[in-house]
């Protein structure tokens, strides 16, 4: 023990090692009050790390060739000792990260998380959201399946109908060719592979940093800072570790029992999280009878078929889709009400909310089926109440009767 202690004297005197272990865990002071919905953001964590070493596991087996980049795959599957686990895992995990980056942001929006001083925190958070949605884009054309290669076609098409003469030398800069080719498959691995999984490690620690700079908001949207003991220590507060990381493995062993579940015993969800077209070699001339992206992406394809074109172009369309996107950027201005916590807020604030969910989950699963004019005008409908919760959240305060925020946290 003694060895160790001189051992870790030594380090600390050239890297500062007890000293960040206190500031982010040991004397990290959390609120005591979290709830179910704070398991997400470690969640969001063991995601990225299972993605990280199932897909360098992948990269040993996987050949980025237009030729071979489908049997590669089959490869992994059959015959490579465990690859079809691997894949699964890789593949599931794709799904998992989405739906857990989606509670975590419900969160973010119920609790207020977003508000003053936690914007720049709210900020990363969706930058990372940007850069999951290109880290799965890129992935996706990977194996080189009938989906991959026309999901790609149909995304990289939207870069086209940019006016004035910019969308077609854009969209074929992208693609390296002028359809999707093995150029494109090339620089896609190269950006699933190296560039993006940079970018999204480097968000999340600025994220977190972010986090520990202003510490975490909780289900009362009380600042835990606000009421200190003597000690300078929150009254409200607990250390993170033991408290928070004993709690958070309990949040672990729960999801993944639900993970290898699917892994097990349906990989393929039906469909939704491996497309059966995908398991048909890419052929540029037969295209599938019906294109759809994977599901975390559907609410925006939703949105996407749901404006009608304009003098031919899909360019109305794209705008619309990228505004959903970029509006929640500017969601801690937009919210002008001084009540953080869902808890406390009035009930237009709650139905808004609920409206706002429902559109989404509507607008996801509009997305996944062929279109027909009674499901575009249903998509245009709720692509109308999507937008008008953040027309809402502007107006609400000024007439909402919210309840009183307490002093303390509550239970
Ligand atoms: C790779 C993806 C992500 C990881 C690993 C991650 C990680 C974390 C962690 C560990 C926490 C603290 C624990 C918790 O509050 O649950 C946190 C908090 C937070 N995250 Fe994320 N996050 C990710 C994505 C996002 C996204 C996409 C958003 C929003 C667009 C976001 C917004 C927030 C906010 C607002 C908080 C503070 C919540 C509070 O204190 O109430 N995060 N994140």
């Amino acid at each position: 023990m003694d060895k160790l202690t001189a051992l870790l004297g030594w380090i600390d005197d050239r890297f500062p090692l007890t000293k960040m272990w206190k500031e982010h865990l040991s004397e990290y002071y959390a609120p005591k009050n979290f709830n179910f919905w704070y398991f997400f953001g470690s969640l969001a964590l063991l995601v990225f790390v299972i993605q990280i070493v199932t897909g360098i596991v992948l990269t040993m087996y996987y050949k980025p060739d237009a030729e071979l980049a489908f049997f590669s795959v089959e490869f992994i599957m059959r015959d490579v000792n465990w690859g079809w686990f691997i894949r699964y895992m890789h593949s599931t995990g794709a799904s998992a990260f989405f739906l857990v980056v989606y509670l975590h942001m419900f969160r973010g929006m119920m609790y207020g998380s977003y508000k003053k001083p936690r914007e720049l925190l709210w900020i990363f958070g969706v930058l990372i959201y940007v850069a999951l949605m290109a880290e799965a884009f890129f992935g996706y054309l990977l194996p080189w399946g009938q989906m991959s290669f026309w999901g790609a076609q149909v995304i990289v098409n939207l870069f086209a109908a940019v006016p004035f003469g910019i969308g077609e030398p854009l969209s074929e800069w992208i693609r390296g060719d002028f359809v999707i080719s093995d150029a494109t498959l090339n620089r896609f691995f190269a950006f699933h592979v190296i560039a993006l999984p940079f970018v999204l490690a480097a968000l999340v620690v600025v994220h977190i940093i972010a986090l520990h700079e202003v510490g975490s908001n909780n289900p009362d949207g009380i600042e835990i800072k606000k009421n200190k003991g003597p000690d300078g220590i929150p009254l409200d507060g607990i250390p993170f570790h033991p408290y928070y990381t004993v709690k958070d493995i309990v949040g672990v062993v729960v999801f993944l029992i639900f993970f290898f579940a699917v892994v097990f015993f349906a990989p393929e969800m039906g469909g939704y999280f491996i497309e059966p077209p995908n398991f048909e070699q890419a052929d540029p001339l037969k295209t599938p009878e019906h294109i759809a992206p994977v599901w975390y992406f559907t609410p925006f394809y939703a949105m996407l078929r749901a404006v009608p074109p304009l003098l031919g172009s899909q360019f109305p369309g794209v705008i619309v889709m990228g505004a959903a996107i970029i509006v929640l950027f500017f969601l801690p201005w937009i919210d002008r009400s001084p009540v953080k916590s869902i808890r406390y807020r009035g009930l237009c604030f709650k139905l808004a909310l609920a409206v706002f969910v429902v559109s989404f989950v509507a607008l996801g699963y509009l997305g996944v089926l062929p279109s027909t004019p009674g499901r575009t005008l249903a998509a245009q409908i709720f692509t109308f109440l999507y937008f008008a919760y953040f027309v809402a959240l502007w107006f609400i305060p000024k007439f909402e009767k919210t309840k009183p925020v307490p002093e303390r946290v509550t239970d």
